[in-house]
């Protein structure tokens, strides 16, 4: 049963049932993968684009780390059990999900700092240019690292939406800086056109794929990005706060310089040596000592996401927001609610937003019912679909607690009401 012949069913009989949620689960391939990852049970857990859910497989990869490793094995383990290879090694499994070459990308730190690292060697790529282009709306972290850049007197930011974006490529652009999937609508920008278009005007493209590594084939090397950077806990499963990952294209690793110089970039760490030289290729983005037990958690997510394949995870986002943007096609109509993000599917990541007035007492409302979204300021209800671990049933559920929160007007209720540090 595909979506469209579900969607058709349901149209003839006016309605989208959970009989055909549960046909469409039951032809997804990917269905066995949910039990390898713990849920609450009577929870429907649709934040996994925000912080992915545990992989069952991560508990004894960190009980070994922390018993066998660290604990029995101490200090030796940065040799015995290679360690110290892991931001590389991790990396080349990351490269396979963006298509980029194992020797590309890197793990390190968070994705705000590999900004700050890359941002300032795309700037040092391109002298003469002064100009980081990005978009208004972007993702703060992004806007707030060339903001910081700026008033540290080293660039100079420019903000223009796309598609007009590309109009405000110069000869004074050195860096075009763009989140591949928006955080808050899911529209997916087309990587290649605006990498070319930043060619054409010899500006470099640094791409944010926070929100496309782990659920969308990203192909940066096909699309000829120089730079990218994305995040580790998201649909990589990596746990809170893991570490981010950065790529730069092999044809500017001999021209890239880290604008942080620590010894974990060094050409030889362990010869400390006074002077600084640079290590040969992306590990020189590399700076301080490695999050050892950070990193064994992010590896076992992204050998779970690898195991279970891009291209089906794809497929299989694509088809359960299309599912549930059927699902709730009618409540624009009459409940003051409407679909930020693409209709069209190819131009969507995994997660869907929508706008209402009161999207926040809506978020809250929801989780009565089990379901678990975000919001993001000022009006808009994030519901995200990792493919790994939700299915079609989830997002009838979905739909069917957000029609009933609307019809009865249950956000109204003063316990939903009440602000929270984080959303
Ligand atoms: C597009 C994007 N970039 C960057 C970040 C933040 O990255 P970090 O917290 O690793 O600095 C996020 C977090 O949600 C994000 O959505």
């Amino acid at each position: 049963v595909t979506v469209r012949s579900a969607v058709a069913l349901a149209r003839r009989e006016g309605h989208l049932a959970l009989d055909i949620a549960r046909r469409l689960d039951a032809a997804d391939p990917l269905r066995g993968f949910r039990k390898r990852f713990h849920l609450p049970d009577g929870v429907v857990y649709l934040t996994g684009n925000s912080l992915g859910a545990l992989p069952k497989a991560t508990v004894n990869r960190l009980h070994r780390a922390i018993r066998a490793e660290w604990g029995q094995d101490l200090i030796d383990s940065w040799n015995k059990h290679d360690w110290i290879s892991a931001p590389a090694r991790v990396g080349a499994k990351i490269a396979s999900l963006i298509g980029a070459e194992p020797d590309e990308v890197i793990v390190s730190d968070s994705t705000s700092m590999n900004l700050f690292k890359l941002l300032l060697g795309a700037l040092a790529m391109r002298p003469g240019r002064r100009v980081v282009l990005t978009e208004p709306g972007n993702f703060p972290t992004n806007l707030y690292i060339a903001d910081g850049l700026q008033r540290l007197g080293l660039c100079e930011v420019r903000l223009a939406k796309a598609p007009a974006l590309v109009d405000a490529i110069d000869d004074d652009v050195a860096v075009v800086l763009l989140t591949h999937v928006h955080y808050q609508s899911a529209a997916a920008h087309d990587m290649a056109a605006f990498t070319e278009a930043a060619h054409s005007r010899g500006a470099l493209a640094l791409w944010d794929l926070s929100h496309s590594v782990g659920a969308l084939a990203v192909d940066l090397n096909v699309c000829g990005a120089d730079l990218a950077v994305g995040c580790g806990y998201k649909y990589l499963n990596g746990g809170p706060g893991a570490p981010a990952f950065q790529f730069v294209g092999r044809r500017h690793q001999g021209e890239f310089r880290s604008p942080i110089t620590g010894w974990m970039g060094h050409a030889a760490p362990f010869a400390f040596d006074d002077e600084y030289v640079p290590a040969a290729g992306v590990r020189q983005a590399l700076c301080g000592t490695p999050p050892v037990l950070a990193l064994a958690a992010l590896e076992t997510g992204v050998d779970l996401v690898r195991e279970i394949g891009i291209d089906g995870l794809a497929t299989k986002g694509r088809a359960l927001t299309s599912f549930f943007l059927q699902c709730v096609s009618d409540l624009e109509a009459w409940s003051g609610l409407s679909v930020v993000s693409p209709v069209d599917a190819l131009r969507r990541g995994s997660h869907v937003a929508l706008r209402h007035p009161d999207a926040f007492a809506i978020c809250q409302a929801l989780s009565a019912y089990g379901i678990v979204g975000d919001f993001r300021a000022p009006d808009v209800l994030r519901l995200g679909f990792a493919p790994a671990y939700i299915g079609f049933e989830d997002s009838w559920r979905a739909a069917a607690a957000l029609r009933s929160v609307l019809r009865e007007q249950r956000w109204k209720e003063p316990r939903f009401n009440e602000k929270r540090t984080v959303t």
